[in-house]
């Protein structure tokens, strides 16, 4: 298929375009190589690889790099938690107004088929299980509780601790932070879009996406290399809270298989996907894993808090294995050698 990967030299970015160029398809990138990401290295696409070095916001680049084109696979973004509220202008500028341009353009050129790069953050707190009410919707944690270390988001009904649910596609939505909330408006642009224009959408939510290329020494760097980079230095990883948040760490070659997948396999209507490994660990147990693989020194519980993470998120990714077929083949155990080996 002719496609147009947008953020394809970005970290998930460079591994879908390999797996699309392993497929043979025929790809355009665009990519506007933001400095806060990029630095001022420059990038050379792969041989082959047409190449639009231009901002997503930008209807001109968007124009050019959408010619020809049959399908869009959408990763550019501004990624992460945010640092402060600061941050917000740039979010929405970046991931909202991008997307709106985009599908704007794919309008013009008639293009019908979008995968959008989402994510799990759009769920919040994701879904608790109370011994009395059953599945709920965690209340969000406050600062006086984070303070006094509880860290668990207790009950909307009785307060009592919740135990963790895997949390389906169906769930609602509920985001916590500036880019939960851009993710979120980027997928209601493209359902909006797909009504008016009978395009199709998968919006592919991503849990925490590790392997090698991941973004490091940034604000906007996740865990498994703020990790990989202390023990590099012979630190000891500082684990948050009390170290037993539970993610789904997929490694970024099956989140890129998840990606062109969808690509392949939806052409109709508008579908959400989780993308995680089926396997949730703690952040503690990673860290551990980490620091074992890389010979450095144990973790260190901080009981330091971000307000904008969220406690438990564990996705539900069957959905993706039963209509995409899909399944992860990266171990836990082999992918936290890998990033340990390159790092
Ligand atoms: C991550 C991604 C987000 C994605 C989401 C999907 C990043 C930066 N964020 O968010 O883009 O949408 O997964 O589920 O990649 N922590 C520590 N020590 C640290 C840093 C973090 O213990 O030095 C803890 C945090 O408190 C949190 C967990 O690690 O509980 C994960 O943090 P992070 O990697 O920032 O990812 P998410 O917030 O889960």
């Amino acid at each position: 298929m002719r496609t147009l990967l947008t953020g394809g030299a970005g970290f998930i970015g460079q591994h879908v375009l390999r797996e699309l160029l392993a497929r043979g398809h025929d790809v355009c990138v665009l990519d506007s190589l933001r400095e806060d990401v990029h630095g001022r290295r420059p990038w050379t696409p792969p041989p082959g690889v047409a190449f639009v070095h231009g901002d997503v916001r930008d209807a001109a680049a968007v124009d050019r790099a959408l010619h020809g084109r049959e399908s869009v696979l959408h990763l550019a973004a501004k990624v992460g938690l945010g640092v402060d509220v600061g941050d917000l202008p740039d979010y929405a500028s970046s991931n909202d107004v991008g997307t709106a341009v985009l599908l704007a353009g794919m309008a013009r050129a008639r293009i019908a088929r979008l995968v959008l790069a989402s994510s799990m953050v759009v769920y919040g707190e994701g879904l608790g299980v109370c011994p009395v009410h059953g599945p709920v919707a965690p209340a969000p944690r406050c600062q006086k509780a984070l303070a006094a270390g509880q860290f668990e988001p207790p009950c909307p009904v009785c307060g009592t601790p919740l135990a963790t649910g895997l949390v389906s596609e169906s769930a609602a939505l509920d985001p916590r932070n500036a880019y939960a909330s851009s993710k979120v408006a980027q997928e209601f642009y493209a359902a909006n879009w797909a009504r008016t224009t009978g395009g199709s959408v998968a919006a592919m939510r991503y849990h925490n996406v590790y392997g090698p290329g991941m973004p490091r020494n940034t604000p906007y760097a996740g865990v498994a290399a703020i990790f990989t980079s202390a023990l590099r230095q012979g630190k000891p990883p500082q684990v948050f809270e009390d170290g037993g948040q539970r993610r789904d760490f997929v490694h970024v070659r099956d989140v890129a298989a998840a990606t062109v997948a969808a690509c392949e396999k939806h052409d109709a209507g508008v579908r959400a996907f989780n993308v995680g490994s089926g396997t949730p660990r703690t952040v503690g147990e990673m860290a551990a894993a980490l620091a074992t693989a890389m010979r450095g020194p144990a973790p260190q519980l901080t009981g330091h808090y971000r307000l904008g993470d969220v406690r438990h998120i564990t996705a539900d990714s069957s959905r993706l294995r039963a209509e995409l077929h899909w399944r992860p083949r990266v171990e836990f155990a082999a992918g936290m050698q890998e990033l340990a080996a390159n790092a």
